[in-house]
């Protein structure tokens, strides 16, 4: 099975080991190369600009993909605040070349709980959209895009992912990697205790959108994926500190006004009614934040 995931960051990354672990042919596209070497763990990676519909068009008539993940940036919900047309015309103008060029293959795009306001602490499936930020209106507008013009595609949302990436990455951590790193530098870490997100580990991610890239059946348009628990930044930062062996005194919590997330919605909470229903995908456990932090210590704690 050949797949194609457009973006090889943090979740992309994640994704494609997944994939080729399940003995699947993955591409990697980005325009820069990736800092984790896909040839390392079995994948490829070829330069794309996938804004550029043209290259586009030739890349999947030479790999003819049956599957493709839409995983890309801008990923940075502060750059997007400050370039909104930037992010909105990137994130629409891929999906639009993936759309007509997907032919049989499923297309998954991974979005975002940027698309809901925050006023209510639990979004389904069929809460109303409203995005909180440009970020948000950019992925919906990219969902909207995709969904209208391609024949077999859903927009999988997903909630803040967290995992193990190096101190020295070169780009903004998630929120787990900063908070690990920095708390085993020892410094303090300010963290808003009135913005509540439901946090996913990458792998749990990875783990549903090869079970829905596998699933023989057609699937609903939108799909949420969110972890069990919803947690502050700060109560999220204390899990850390204390899965790791260190002073929870480290996190000092503030409010999001003023701080680098104002932006973000005050719930940025999703909860997966309709995924938890589906057979491909009901079974598949999703970790809660202290499994999560716990399965995370060794790795960041050699790192
Ligand atoms: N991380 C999360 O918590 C989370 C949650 C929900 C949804 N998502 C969505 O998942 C996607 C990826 O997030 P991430 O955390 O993995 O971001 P990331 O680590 O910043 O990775 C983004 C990737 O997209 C590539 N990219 C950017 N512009 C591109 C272009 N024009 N053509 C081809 N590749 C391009 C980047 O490489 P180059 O810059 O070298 O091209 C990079 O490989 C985003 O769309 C985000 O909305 C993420």
């Amino acid at each position: 099975m050949s797949t194609l995931v457009v973006g090889s960051g943090f979740v992309g990354t994640g994704i494609a080991r997944r994939l080729v672990a399940a003995g699947d042919a993955v591409t990697l596209v980005s325009r820069g190369r990736p800092a984790d070497p896909p040839e390392e763990y079995g994948a490829r990676w070829a330069a794309l600009d996938a804004t550029d519909a043209r290259a586009c068009g030739r890349l999947v008539a030479r790999l003819r993909p049956r599957r493709i993940v839409l995983v890309h940036g801008p990923s940075d919900v502060t750059w997007c605040e400050a370039h909104p047309a930037e992010a909105e015309l990137a994130h629409s103008s891929v999906a639009a070349a993936f759309a007509g060029l997907g032919g049989r293959a499923r297309v998954v795009m991974i979005s975002t709980d940027n698309v809901f306001d925050g006023t209510s602490p639990r979004n389904t499936e069929a809460t109303s959209v409203s995005p909180a930020n440009a970020y948000g209106r950019a992925k919906h507008r990219a969902e909207q895009v995709l969904l209208a013009r391609a024949a077999d595609a859903l927009a999988l949302r997903v909630s803040l992912v967290y995992g193990h990436e190096p101190a020295d990455a070169g780009k903004w951590l998630n929120y787990f990697a900063a908070c690990a790193h920095r708390l085993r530098a020892g410094e303090r870490v300010e963290a808003p205790d009135d913005q509540w997100t439901t946090p996913v580990h990458v792998e749990d991610v990875a783990e549903v959108v090869a079970a829905l890239l596998s699933c023989p059946t057609p699937l609903p348009p939108v799909l949420h994926l969110g972890g069990p628990d919803r947690v502050s930044r700060a109560e999220w930062a204390t899990v850390i500190a204390r899965s790791l062996g260190l002073p929870a005194a480290l996190v000092v919590p503030v409010p999001k006004a003023g701080s680098r997330y104002a932006s973000r919605p005050r719930n940025a909470c999703l909860a997966g009614d309709l995924l938890g229903t589906l057979p491909a995908t009901r079974d598949i456990p999703i970790r809660g934040v202290v499994e999560g932090a716990h399965d995370l210590t060794a790795v960041f704690a050699s790192s």
